[in-house]
């Protein structure tokens, strides 16, 4: 279900990983909602990013809900270890999964909000069939695989379709290129989370300014 208040959702792809631990402690003290964890499997996507050992460790010194993205082929063998990690949320790519509905129900059977990642040329209506075991939509405004990349503008009709589809049964989270300009677009379009990692982490004044000027640009 939506909350009707926009929640920001911090990325962290673009933080440093030798002082992981010192990232997620200042995010969450800026006051962002959701701790995002991009686990890449160097075949779905080509880099290989986090397993779900780092979701564990995330998981020790964050009380924020993780929200696990994850761009793997074969998603289905992965969930259990994901859910065990501390996973609140998982979305699996509806590319890389032959069975989606059965996923996301196994998904919600293990106690995770379920979620269906869709690239940038998937059209909206292919989730639509999927309503009814769906928590979230995670609709990716760029191409997956890696922090810092523009957002692609051309994706914002595909979002209110999918609002219109959904309604409010599902939130819609927006990733990929989300800044305080690409953020308040991605909102007015039917966003209700948004996922940033470079405008959080990569910002030269640092977090607390960065997630400050991200609640502003979102609020509207
Ligand atoms: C990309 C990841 C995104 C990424 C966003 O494949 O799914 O979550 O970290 O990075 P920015 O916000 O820098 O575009
Ligand atoms: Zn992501």
């Amino acid at each position: 279900m939506t909350s009707g208040r926009v929640r920001i959702a911090a990325s962290l792809l673009a933080a440093d990983f030798a002082h992981l631990g010192d990232a997620v402690r200042a995010a969450e003290r800026a006051g962002v909602d959701l701790l995002h964890i991009d686990v890449m499997d160097g075949q779905f996507v080509p880099p290989i990013t986090m397993g779900a050992v780092v979701v564990d460790a995330v998981r020790r010194v964050s009380r924020l809900p993780l929200d696990v993205h994850l761009m793997v082929r074969e998603p289905e063998r992965q969930l259990e270890a994901f859910v065990g990690a501390g996973a609140a949320s998982i979305a699996v790519h509806l590319e890389a999964v032959v069975h989606p509905h059965r996923t996301l129900a196994q998904l919600r059977r293990l106690g995770v909000q379920a979620g269906v990642a869709l690239n940038p040329g998937t059209p909206p209506d292919a989730c639509e069939w999927l309503v009814d075991v769906l928590d979230f939509v995670l609709v990716m405004t760029v191409d997956p695989g890696y922090a810092g990349q523009a957002f692609q503008p051309g994706v914002l009709p595909k979002i209110a379709r999918i609002r219109r589809l959904v309604g409010d049964r599902c939130w819609i989270a927006v990733d990929g290129g989300i800044s305080p300009k690409t953020a308040p677009l991605a909102v007015a379009a039917g966003a209700d989370v948004v996922v940033a990692a470079s405008a959080i982490f990569g910002a030269p004044d640092g977090v607390d300014a960065a997630v400050a000027r991200l609640r502003t640009a979102v609020q509207g």
